[in-house]
């Protein structure tokens, strides 16, 4: 989706503009890709077109400016226009044609109806004082010309039109003082550009003691705030007033409509109607059930924005413990398997071992085997001679070798659970030497020494494993072997199934 950013020129700074903003700003509640950028000129219009160009040179997508002046502003307002930029004039007019669209209220018609209410309570001959808005702004030169023009087809009334410098209640008051100071004749009616103005003039002619309950006074905005022309004109300050229209979420659903290709019309005028005594307070009481409506949307909005603030703390978080999920499972994952590569290793290292030595022992063997076949080839006498010795002795060794047997296992049961007993250690307890410890065994039970030996301790083992509750690992241990692992592999070898089936 498009973001937009929509910027905002504001001539002034006011009541009756700060109602514009807050419904501005409630409707881009419902728009998640519009921005808002405000300025405001303080009723400077130097500073307002600097404001303007600045706002076009930040990359705007759409312009939204109240003029302070008809033509003073037109420059800035004119190549906003010319850069491709949609510009939405509110309000108040330039007078230039360069926009894309006009919201307002008629500000004719708004000064035809104060008259046309006013002329109808007024006596033949009346005396109109018009305070003025602002010097040539739009709705000042527009209010005035839809008034003069319906009191003077009324006839037979007077206007005295003072002409002002801004909306402001001071200004109004300004404008009256200076001419009530010279003024000595009758005062029907207070025409003011704006509520403010009419009461500025309202406070000045109370100062100079002028009896103010026969003088008629009406203004325009008709605000709904605390101490607006709404109020006003209920506690009857004011006699009549016209509300001049912010509906800032109709300005804000024109701009969006602009800037998303929807249909729209060049001219957006805006109804309005009278407020007087016998309507204001009910117009109050609507006014304060939309107030509440608006602060229960605000409420609404900070409660969306810390719920979507929670879910994004929420994202993160899950985010972060998944990372960290995944780190430990890599972790533990290189830890598993570079323990199998460490065990495997060993097992290899192991085996290998046992068969080095089982090599080394039978090439021991063959080297003694060549010796005593030389031996035998160099004397034929004396190998008769031991033939026949051997003979004689054959029953004698007979007995030696089955006493040798019963050594040798008693020696290796001492030494069982021994994992570093080695064939030397036996061949020394047995006053052997490695190598005729190899020939005795071998001869006697064709297997080497080593074989015997872990054949002895799986033979043991196979029997704990059905007569003792010992575990698998303590079964390896106790019979000698360092490692449960390799002597898993060495009992399948031997009896095909592994330790553990041997106990099913
Ligand atoms: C607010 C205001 C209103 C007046 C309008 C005219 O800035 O001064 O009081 O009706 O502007 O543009």
């Amino acid at each position: 989706m498009p973001k937009y950013v929509i910027g905002v020129s504001q001539c002034s700074e006011d009541s009756w503009r700060k109602q514009l903003h807050d419904e501005m700003e409630i409707s881009a509640y419902f728009y998640d890709n519009v921005t808002l950028r405000y300025t405001c000129a303080n009723d400077d219009y130097r500073c307002q077109m600097r404001q303007i160009d600045s706002l076009v040179d930040s990359g705007i997508d759409l312009l939204i400016a109240s003029p302070q002046q008809l033509h003073s502003i037109s420059p800035s307002i004119d190549r906003a226009f010319d850069k491709g930029i949609p510009v939405i004039l509110f309000d108040r007019k330039t007078g230039s044609d360069k926009y894309s669209t006009f919201m307002g209220a008629d500000n004719e018609f708004i000064g035809e109806l104060l008259a046309d209410y006013l002329v109808n309570r007024l006596p033949d001959g009346a005396v109109i004082v018009e305070v003025e808005g602002q010097k040539n702004s739009s709705p000042a030169v527009e209010r005035k010309c839809g008034f003069d023009r319906v009191v003077k087809r009324h006839g037979g009334m007077k206007i005295i039109s003072l002409p002002n410098d801004d909306w402001t209640e001071a200004s109004g008051a300004r404008a009256m003082e200076k001419f009530i100071k010279g003024y000595k004749g009758r005062i029907d009616c207070v025409f003011g550009g704006n509520d403010r103005i009419a009461m500025g003039a309202k406070k000045v002619l109370r100062k100079y003691n002028i009896d103010c309950s026969g003088i008629l006074f009406a203004g325009i905005d008709a605000l709904h705030c605390e101490g607006g022309g709404m109020q006003l004109v209920r506690d009857g300050e004011l006699d009549v007033s016209v509300p001049y229209p912010t509906q800032g979420d109709a300005l804000l659903e024109l701009a969006v409509n602009m800037l998303t290709g929807k249909k729209y019309e060049r001219e957006n005028m805006m109804n309005t109607s009278l407020v007087t005594k016998e309507n204001a307070k009910v117009l109050l009481m609507q006014s304060e059930t939309f107030l509440m409506r608006a602060a229960n949307i605000r409420k609404l909005s900070t409660k969306v924005e810390e719920f979507i603030t929670m879910i994004e703390m929420q994202r993160m978080w899950l985010y972060t413990l998944l990372l960290l999920i995944v780190v430990v499972v890599t972790f533990v994952t290189y830890i598993i398997h570079a323990y199998r590569v460490k065990k495997d290793l060993s097992l290899r290292l192991l085996h290998e071992k046992e068969i080095v030595e089982r090599q080394r022992d039978e090439l021991e063997y063959q080297r003694d085997k060549l010796i005593e076949a030389n031996a035998y080839s160099d004397g034929g006498d004396e190998h008769n001679k031991s033939e026949a010795l051997s003979a004689q002795t054959d029953e004698k060794e007979k007995g030696e070798d089955s006493r040798f047997l019963v050594k040798f296992k008693e020696v290796l049961d001492a030494r069982f659970s021994d994992s570093e007993l080695c064939v030397e250690d036996l061949a020394s307890e047995m006053n052997l030497s490695r190598v005729q410890l190899y020939r005795k065994v071998k001869s006697l039970t064709g297997i080497s020494p080593v074989e015997y030996i872990k054949r002895a301790r799986l033979s043991r083992a196979h029997s704990m494993l059905s007569d003792t509750s010992l575990t698998v690992s303590e079964i390896a241990y106790s019979i000698g072997f360092s490692s449960p692992g390799y002597f898993t592999k060495c009992y399948k070898e031997q009896y095909g199934v592994i330790p553990t089936n041997r106990r099913k």
